[in-house]
């Protein structure tokens, strides 16, 4: 299944981050991927306001994992980016399909993790504020998550 949205400005990306919020349950595993700038993060920030989280949700590139517990379950916000070329088995999989939701930048560097269902999301951008978000997967549970989002 794949369903391809469009973005005309940052608040759509943030209301569709929200939907996917009120969709998502405890031990989804979401990826995504885009360019520099593209939206990921903007993207998580609606996720993050639909489960009620104050902190503010940043690139968690110099961090490779972010956890927020303040909101209705956990988030968990990993950028796999500076995995490229280390040792990548410090125990990421204790949050991907863990006990919140986990939401991976880069997830080419740690693909060896992700044999596992997931929501597969690609952002590319068409121009000035235009995104093209495309919502993939094959497992039945996120099939279901994609045909509710609006
Ligand atoms: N339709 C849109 N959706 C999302 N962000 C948009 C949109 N239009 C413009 N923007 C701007 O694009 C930028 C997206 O930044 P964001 O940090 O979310 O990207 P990113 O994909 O996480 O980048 P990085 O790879 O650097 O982490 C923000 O400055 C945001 O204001
Ligand atoms: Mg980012």
């Amino acid at each position: 299944m794949k369903k391809v949205i469009t973005s005309n400005n940052k608040l759509d990306t943030i209301n569709l981050g929200k939907s996917l919020g009120s969709i998502l349950s405890i031990g989804d595993v979401v990826t995504l991927t885009g360019d520099l700038g593209a939206g990921k993060t903007t993207l998580v920030s609606g996720v993050a306001k639909s489960l009620k989280i104050k902190d503010t949700i940043q690139s968690p590139t110099f961090n490779i994992l972010k956890c927020y517990f303040d909101g209705k379950i956990p988030l968990y916000h990993i950028d796999a980016y500076r995995l490229e070329e280390v040792n990548k088995d410090i125990g990421l999989e204790e949050y991907i399909e863990g006990n919140g939701v986990a939401f991976i930048e880069w997830p080419i560097f740690i693909k060896e993790l992700l044999n596992i269902p997931h929501l597969e999301i690609e952002i590319k951008n068409k121009g000035n504020d235009k995104r093209e978000i495309i919502l993939k997967s094959n497992d039945k549970h996120y099939v279901e998550i994609i045909r509710r989002l609006k």
